[in-house]
């Protein structure tokens, strides 16, 4: 049953999931979080250490290891448990032993009573919502992943740097899988109301196109050379699933590129992927259609075969 508290219980304390704890703490998003591992004395472990931090905190939550009964009366389960890439490893490379870990996680927290919302940022982050579709039963509007948030988010502040633009009046999306096969529809990217493209034209168009694919490619690569440099990805994962939460919390209706199932948009269906999407305290109030060439629309359900693909016999 859930309460008037905001609760969050986190699954995977690991560099991802600390990171997303540490945030919401530090931004006080929600009142008590319960941290949960297969290996109890890391969260316990955990759980101290940010306790440590509450007297220096703007907000009071109350902190604690649990177990998976403790999602019966959460707003949000957030699964960051898993198995990090390794370096040249590709995302689906994961997805093998990531869904056995799933399997283990989603249906005790079922089997609480949980009737919150489920947040997944295990890659491969839009199968693994799937997966986390299929085992829980929920309906998919109260299932989304991280999908190309942080992508988006990489985006945004290479745009934001490369046209001297504050990245928050940057309004441009990554779409597809969040992996190899995202792709940036530069027909819908904007500053402020002005399309991006409007920009190039002229003497100076390849020098501007090529400028584009190349804050693209950054973007893809983006992961891959974190990793080559600090092993794992977690900061920036951890801030972008903190606005997530928020946005469900706080009941926003805020849009973000999450992993969505598709029922029709798009032209697309019975498929997670990265898509604009309305989130609030519903989960995910609606997917945008954005308006895409024809050029976007094959690049976008390219992404959408390779996802389709990559469930297949998993389950
Ligand atoms: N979506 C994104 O944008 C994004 C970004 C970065 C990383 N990730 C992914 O997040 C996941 C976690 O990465 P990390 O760096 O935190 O890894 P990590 O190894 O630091 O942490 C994983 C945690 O999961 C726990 N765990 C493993 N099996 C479990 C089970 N059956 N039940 C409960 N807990 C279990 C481990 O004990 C560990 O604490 C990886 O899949 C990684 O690829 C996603």
């Amino acid at each position: 049953m859930r309460t008037d508290k905001r609760k969050v219980a986190l699954v995977g304390t690991g560099m991802v999931g600390m990171s997303y704890a540490y945030s919401l703490l530090n931004q006080g998003v929600c009142d008590e979080l319960v941290l949960i591992d297969i290996n109890r004395k890391r969260a316990e472990g955990e759980a101290m250490d940010l306790n440590h931090g509450l007297a220096f905190s703007a907000s009071h939550m109350k902190i604690y290891a649990g177990e998976y009964r403790d999602c019966s009366d959460a707003d949000i389960v957030a699964i960051c448990a898993g198995v990090a890439q390794k370096p040249g490893e590709t995302r689906l490379d994961l997805l093998k032993r990531n869904a056995s870990v799933f399997q283990s996680i989603v249906q005790p927290v079922a089997e609480s009573g949980f009737n919150g919302i489920f947040l997944v940022a295990t890659n491969p982050v839009d199968i693994m919502t799937r997966i986390t579709y299929s085992l829980s039963g929920f309906n998919p509007k109260r299932v989304l992943g991280s999908g190309t948030a942080l992508d988006t988010a990489r985006l945004r502040y290479l745009l934001g740097e490369s046209l001297r633009v504050d990245p928050r009046n940057v309004h441009a999306y990554v779409m597809g899988e969040h992996g190899d096969s995202e792709f940036v529809p530069w027909s819908q990217a904007m500053i402020a109301t002005k399309p991006i493209l409007s920009l190039c034209g002229g003497e100076e168009d390849m020098v501007c196109r090529e400028e584009l694919k190349r804050i693209e490619d950054e973007v893809r690569g983006a992961a891959y050379k974190i990793i080559e440099a600090k092993q794992a990805t977690y900061y920036g994962i951890g801030m972008a699933l903190t606005r997530i939460t928020r946005a469900i919390l706080g009941d926003e209706n805020s849009v973000f590129t999450v992993s969505a199932m598709l029922r029709g948009e798009y032209g697309q269906s019975e498929v997670y992927a990265g898509v604009p999407c309305i989130i609030n305290k519903n989960g995910i109030q609606r997917v945008l259609s954005l308006d895409l060439t024809e050029e976007e629309k094959k690049q976008f359900h390219k992404s959408c075969d390779t996802l389709r693909e990559g469930f297949e016999g998993i389950l």
